[in-house]
């Protein structure tokens, strides 16, 4: 899938057709604006707002603590991409029936001019939720992509660095750098972004019969592990992250309330001693694009005697993929992301294959996943 200019009349369709529509605006500026409305709607919460029922701009204004003419402008943007509907306006079908009131009075009816300037100036539409929002921006939903969304703002200050990466090649190293607060919105937003797939990651990834430990190393929100923990009730996790990771997660899974059986480590899995024949599942995801080969190929060495025999080693990733082409849109646009936000980027199946046969493990064929286009695992058992 990809993002890209339709035409909402014939005419348009045409203009498309012909080459003579300046796509390049429309992708950059139209883009932006998108991006930054939806971002807005959901950070001063005006899709929880009308979560219940439609409301005017001025009510929502009045819950979200905004201001009401400012807010309107949001709702009618919001409306125009289609995130919101406007409903038949409650005060205007008043205004009608009073209109037919006075004419079967005999009296002259229609709107005063106060009626009408009042109007003009507090526009009355009822604003309602249009189902992409219902489903994917409410807290509430058990699909919700809210934190997600919100961990966009972080992204546009990530994404400033793009220039500077190209000419300079270096990278951003976000794990050195975020406030406690940005560490938050990063673990809240990868838990939301988890929820898409996590049922099928706990189906899919390898794990030996009888499988009492697993290590998830760099698991932060620990979402996968509790996915896995609930789908093998003999399993219990340990998730290994930083320590700053470990404090703003730490709530995320409380709120599993998956008690001892999933529980965090504060450490760093470039030094921690992950010990010797622990574990019978060791999960690695997201987290090999931040180190170099050198890194990678070091870490999957310690893993792998840490697992025990017959045990797994998985590594789910977006893989690095040969050429554009292959990449799409999506998978490209997010290869240059991950170069810039992490100390290496993205890594293929046969990369990570080899460093696991480097480690004395036999890989198996790589999967990719149905709920997360471009992502992967790369798995290998130990040889008992
Ligand atoms: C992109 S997130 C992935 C989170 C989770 N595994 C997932 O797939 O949703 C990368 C995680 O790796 C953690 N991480 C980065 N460097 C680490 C290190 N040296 N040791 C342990 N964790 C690390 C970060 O704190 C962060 O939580």
């Amino acid at each position: 899938m990809k993002i890209g200019v339709i035409a909402e009349n014939p005419l348009e369709s045409l203009a498309l057709w012909a080459g003579i529509v300046p796509t390049p605006l429309a992708q950059t500026i139209v883009g932006m604006w998108l991006a930054r409305t939806i971002m807005v709607g959901v950070k001063v919460g005006v899709f929880e707002a009308l979560a219940e029922k439609p409301l005017t701009a001025r009510e929502v204004a009045a819950r979200c603590q905004t201001d009401p003419r400012a807010t309107e402008k949001l709702l009618f943007a919001l409306a125009g991409a289609e995130y919101l509907r406007v409903a038949p306006s409650v005060s205007s079908c008043h205004r009608q029936a009073r209109r037919q009131e006075d004419q079967q009075e005999g009296q002259p009816g229609g709107d005063t001019a106060a009626d009408e300037g009042q109007e003009n100036h507090d526009n009355q539409d009822h604003y309602q939720l249009a189902p992409v929002a219902r489903r994917w921006l409410l807290s509430s939903s058990p699909i919700s992509l809210r934190d997600a969304v919100l961990h966009q703002f972080l992204d546009a200050q990530f994404i400033e660095h793009y220039e500077e990466f190209v000419v300079t090649g270096r990278p951003v190293e976000i794990h050195a750098t975020m406030t406690p607060e940005q560490w938050g919105v990063y673990q809240r937003g990868q838990r939301s972004g988890a929820s898409l797939y996590a049922p099928e990651v706990a189906r899919r990834t390898p794990v030996p019969k009888g499988a009492r430990e697993m290590l998830d190393i760099g698991g932060a929100h620990g979402y996968f592990s509790v996915a896995l923990c609930r789908r093998h009730p003999g399993l219990c996790a340990t998730i290994l992250d930083l320590p700053a990771a470990v404090a703003q997660s730490a709530p995320l899974l409380a709120r599993e309330g998956m008690g001892e059986r999933v529980t965090h480590k504060a450490g760093d899995a470039l030094t921690e001693d992950l010990g010797v024949e622990r574990y019978d599942l060791i999960f690695i995801s997201s987290l090999l694009h931040h180190f170099d080969a050198e890194t990678c190929c070091a870490l999957i060495k310690r893993a792998a005697v840490a697992l025990r025999p017959g045990g797994y080693l998985v590594v789910q990733e977006v893989f690095r993929l040969a050429s554009p082409r292959e990449a799409g849109q999506l998978g490209a646009l997010a290869d240059l992301y991950f170069a810039v936000t992490s100390e290496a980027g993205t890594w293929s199946p046969a990369e990570i294959a080899g460093w696991q046969r480097e480690a004395g493990l036999s890989p198996r064929k790589p999967i990719e996943f149905l709920f997360a286009p471009g992502t992967g695992q790369q798995s290998a058992r130990k040889p008992r």
